[in-house]
């Protein structure tokens, strides 16, 4: 029963926006002005150009959590000859927004500059998806909650309002980090 009600009210949105788009859609393509980046600390390598970025992806839902806005470590990895031109790579990796700054040492980041530099494609290794710790206004143990339980709790309160606001669900804001813009502008 509450499957169909969750089905009806996703049928009934869709037809109220005229168009068959999801509420990932949705939130996904609704243009976020927090949108922001700018370069912490640029190291250079040879045959290549670290950049590390910090990267303010959007805000969410800042009434009901602690982390209303979200901001990752975004380290990008040019190399001095681009070989392959229109495509680039990404590897995304953990962390909470306590970590300082990525160090060209650390594993996933070494290990993006290695295939970047390799193939001569753009790379890069980003970082605090989800933001995490977040501690949610409603939860009544005000606990710190990271990955899993910061989606179990999305869900949790997705159902027991009957799916009347999907924007709790943290695979949106996960989803809609638009890394390719930094990544786009600096290569440039
Ligand atoms: C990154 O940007 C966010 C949002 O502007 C800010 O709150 C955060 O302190 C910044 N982090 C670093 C390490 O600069």
């Amino acid at each position: 029963m509450m499957v169909v009600y969750i089905l009806a009210s996703l049928l009934m949105s869709c037809m109220l926006h005229g168009v068959w788009a999801t509420p990932l859609d949705d939130y996904v393509n609704n243009l976020d002005p927090t949108y922001s980046y700018e370069t912490l600390e640029t190291f250079q390598g040879e045959g290549y150009t670290l950049y590390n970025i910090n990267m303010t992806s959007q805000s969410w839902i800042p009434d009901l959590q602690s982390q209303p806005v979200w901001w990752h470590y975004l380290s990008v990895i040019v190399p001095d000859k681009i070989l392959i031109k229109g495509a680039c790579f990404l590897l995304i990796d953990g962390g909470t927004n306590r970590d300082s700054p990525p160090k060209p040492t650390d594993n996933f980041v070494r290990l993006t500059t290695v295939i970047a530099a390799t193939t001569g494609a753009i790379g890069a290794c980003l970082k605090q998806i989800p933001n995490e710790p977040i501690t949610f206004k409603e939860d009544p143990d005000r606990k710190q909650r990271t990955e899993e339980e910061i989606i179990a709790w999305g869900w949790k309160t997705f159902l027991e309002n009957q799916g009347a606001d999907p924007e709790i669900l943290v695979e949106l804001p996960m989803t809609k980090i638009g890394f390719f813009h930094s990544m786009l502008s600096i290569s440039l």
